[in-house]
């Protein structure tokens, strides 16, 4: 998954340079971009928070919702993008960027690190499998 964090940001990057070209282009690029940015959210939703089940409850438990929370920001971005990608209005990159940014180091320093410690062979087997149901 932190492998597709790098993968998310180079598509965003790609978007940031198709800007000023002809609409049809910077929007294919940016379908691409949001089509692969929802399944990242959508994996981590459905087939690895799904399966946490942390040891530390009161931490645990206030990370998946913060996650979540996040999750529903970034996609609520990425429409008004979108929306002003189409308008032709400025697009708001580096917020949005700053913001996916810090999304992604929250996970990549707190979230998979306690999943790799804490989820057991078959939990970690299951949710590969419930990623690979997704992606295939
Ligand atoms: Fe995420
Ligand atoms: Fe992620």
């Amino acid at each position: 998954m932190t492998m597709d964090h790098t993968r998310l940001l180079k598509l965003l990057r790609d978007v940031e340079k198709s800007i000023g070209m002809e609409l049809v282009s910077v929007m294919k690029v940016f379908d691409t971009f949001e089509w692969e940015l929802e399944k990242h959210i959508f994996i981590e939703e459905k087939a690895i928070f799904t399966s946490y089940n942390p040891t530390n409850i009161l931490e645990g438990y206030k990370m998946v919702p913060e996650l979540i929370k996040q999750h529903n920001d970034i996609l609520n971005r990425i429409r008004v993008m979108r929306k002003d990608l189409l308008w032709n209005k400025p697009v708001k990159y580096n917020e949005f960027k700053e913001f996916l940014v810090t999304h992604k180091t929250f996970e990549e320093e707190s979230l998979y690190p306690k999943l790799d410690q804490e989820l057991t062979i078959p939990q970690k087997e299951e949710i590969i499998k419930k990623i690979r149901e997704i992606v295939s």
